[in-house]
């Protein structure tokens, strides 16, 4: 892979790019929260008040009393019983996964998992057998081939990166015997899906009891670090068993003061998710009555059909030609590359036009796109 061009961020929804300022429609700073003044303010204030860096693992002496209280927070915002943070999001199942070596049979995973879930799956040091992404009947059937008196963890992207579809956990916890349990990376969900922002576990209307919650602090929540949504029994395991967690030095306390801070908006402030989706729901009704095939996902992510390359090509010199930063997506375990548009609660109506200007211009240009 080439390495991307240097990106910044100049306003709440530009960005500066090959020396242009650009309307910016990617990133999963959903609310804009890492622009918010008040998350600024919080970073300051923890940083004159706690300095930059604990430097020390929190099994030592790192464990800062900001840690206690944003997962106090974290706990209450997402009705969890206990939430245990960590230095970034892609740990946090790692972490999860580590502290449950040994304890389960087989490791059943999406095949379009995140990668963090496949690196997850081999810390439980069990075999790990991929089913056919989303797919309740393919996992039942990749199940029954796991012989009998089986313990699997089923491991899931809450919402999908891709295309904002979330995994049917209902489905799955119907289908699955009681002893399996979910591990789900709800990097995407957590903060914007369901009646509250708890995401894809309150979306699905499935209650914790079987299910583990893994988080990122970097999207919705506009900071930085990772948590694991648990029982006590679960949050014990992982500081008593898991290196990551053991071997590391946490978030940096400015971080974990603009995450309470985040965390305190979010809960006061639902009008930004329905802001969200409001804006969501008009990019697919623009785009959808110009004749583009535009999956209904939960997730705050429209995505088009894959393009020829040529076409990929013009599209991307008429989204830079009308001021947009040209959102194209492809990494990890993508079979194609396509354009990826991540809506925020923050757009305004303006914004909005103007991207669907762009994209309802090309397709009556390439109506066979
Ligand atoms: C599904 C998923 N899991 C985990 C992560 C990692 O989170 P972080 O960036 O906080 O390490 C990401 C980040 O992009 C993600 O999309």
């Amino acid at each position: 892979m080439t390495e991307p061009e240097p990106l910044e961020f100049v306003g709440t929804n530009e960005v500066r790019f090959q020396n242009r300022t650009l309307l910016y429609f990617s990133g999963c700073d959903y609310f804009r929260l890492a622009r918010d003044p008040r998350l600024a303010a919080a970073a300051k204030k923890s940083l004159a008040a706690f300095g930059l860096n604990v430097a020390a693992s929190r099994i030592t002496t790192g464990n800062h009393q900001i840690y206690a209280r944003l997962e106090k927070e974290l706990a209450t915002f997402f009705d969890a019983e206990s939430a245990l943070i960590f230095p970034n999001g892609y740990l946090a199942p790692l972490a999860a996964a580590s502290a449950l070596a040994g304890e389960f049979s087989h490791a059943l995973i999406d095949e379009s998992a995140h990668a963090a879930l496949f690196d997850a799956a081999r810390m439980l040091a069990c075999p790990v057998k991929k089913f056919r992404h989303r797919d309740a009947a393919d996992l039942k059937k990749t199940l029954s081939k796991c012989g009998g008196n089986v313990r699997p963890l089923l491991l899931t992207d809450g919402v999908f990166s891709q295309d904002g579809a979330v995994a049917p956990l209902r489905d799955y916890l119907k289908i699955l015997p009681r002893a399996v349990k979910i591990l789900v990376d709800d990097a995407y969900g957590a903060g914007i899906l369901g009646a509250t922002g708890k995401g894809t576990l309150e979306f699905e209307n499935v209650s914790r009891r079987r299910v583990i919650q893994c988080a990122t602090l970097s999207k919705a929540f506009g900071s930085y670090g990772g948590v694991v949504l648990s029982s006590w029994a679960l949050r014990k395991k992982i500081i008593a068993r898991s290196r990551a967690f053991a071997g590391t030095t946490p978030l940096p306390p400015p971080l974990a003061g603009a995450a309470l801070a985040a965390v305190k908006i979010l809960a006061a402030e639902p009008a930004r998710r329905k802001r969200l989706f409001q804006n969501v729901a008009f990019v697919r009704q623009q785009l959808r009555a110009a004749g583009w095939d535009i999956a209904e996902t939960p997730g705050a992510i429209v995505r088009l059909p894959v393009l020829p390359a040529a076409r990929e090509r013009e599209l991307k010199k008429r989204l830079l030609a009308a001021g947009i930063y040209p959102p194209y997506l492809r990494y990890g375990n993508m079979a194609h590359g396509t354009f990826r548009f991540i809506i925020s609660s923050e757009h305004t109506s303006t914004h909005l036009e103007k991207l669907c200007a762009v994209v309802v211009g090309f397709k009556k240009d390439f109506p066979k796109l």
